[in-house]
């Protein structure tokens, strides 16, 4: 695993549009998060297409999607994926593909969507991490070989993504539907990020603690090709012969 310590977090998002930036200009497909941690790297590859990158070829696969959420509610993640990533780097809507969490049998849509990504393959997925360590939104106790599914949130998900319902506890989803940990390490590259000392608990479990349901982030360690991409914060809890943050970035 390659671990960097960028010195920002728009720096971190920099490096992370470098490493997408050739699959999707040829047109391959990459595998997109929703959240606050993927949002500087949208940034960054939104500059890059106004100065002159063309992205229209390619696909983007998202990891996951709320169940039960109205079609055109502005938080879907398929709305959220339009506004903060699609409609900025010049994808073609008919490109964005998320599973679908209105669908009248959401385990259904959620094997035709398991069945979509084997059939494309996924060249980059871009991964955040939740504090208490899920990956996409395979909570603790999510094993290494689970598939596209209907899961479940944790109580401490569904409090941390309060804060794009207004607040409102009671209006965020229960289930969704999420890309599973075999989907996730499919994917030929994995680029992982993480910010902010909220995250540092989860940084140091999936980086040093034991491999394991109990923080399926974890099983990343078990691919080959994973780019870790954290600010000084999220690395605090590192020990230092895991990581050495450059002084520039400590600053
Ligand atoms: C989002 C996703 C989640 C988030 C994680 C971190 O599609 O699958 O795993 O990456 O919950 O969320 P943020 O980035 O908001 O801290």
């Amino acid at each position: 695993m390659n671990i960097v310590v960028a010195p920002t977090v728009e720096a971190a998002g920099e490096l992370a549009a470098e490493l997408l930036d050739e699959q999707l200009r040829a047109g391959e497909a990459i595998g997109v998060a929703t959240g606050s941690t993927p949002l500087p790297v949208y940034d960054a590859l939104a500059r890059r297409q106004r100065d002159g990158a063309d992205y229209a070829r390619a696909s983007a696969w998202a990891l996951d999607e709320y169940v039960g959420l109205p079609a055109e509610h502005p938080q879907t993640y398929r709305a959220t994926l339009r506004r903060e990533f699609a409609s900025r780097i010049g994808l073609l809507d008919a490109n964005l593909h998320v599973p679908d969490g209105a669908a009248e049998d959401a385990q259904r849509a959620a094997a035709d969507y398991e069945s979509a990504i084997a059939a494309r393959g996924i060249a980059v997925q871009l991964l955040g991490v939740g504090a208490n360590g899920h990956i996409g939104f395979n909570e603790p106790g999510s094993a290494a070989d689970s598939l596209t599914r209907v899961v479940d949130l944790a109580e401490r998900t569904r409090r941390d993504n309060a804060r794009f319902f207004e607040g409102r506890l009671e209006e965020v989803p229960t289930r969704a539907i999420t890309q599973g940990v075999a989907t996730i390490l499919r994917a030929r590259r994995l680029v992982l990020l993480a910010y902010g000392v909220a995250k540092a608990d989860a940084v140091a479990a999936l980086v040093e603690g034991a491999i394991g349901v109990h923080c399926p982030a974890s099983f990343v360690r078990e691919h080959g090709d994973v780019h870790m991409i954290i600010d000084p914060a999220a690395a605090s809890r590192l020990s230092s012969t895991t990581v050495r943050i450059p002084e520039e970035a400590a600053r």
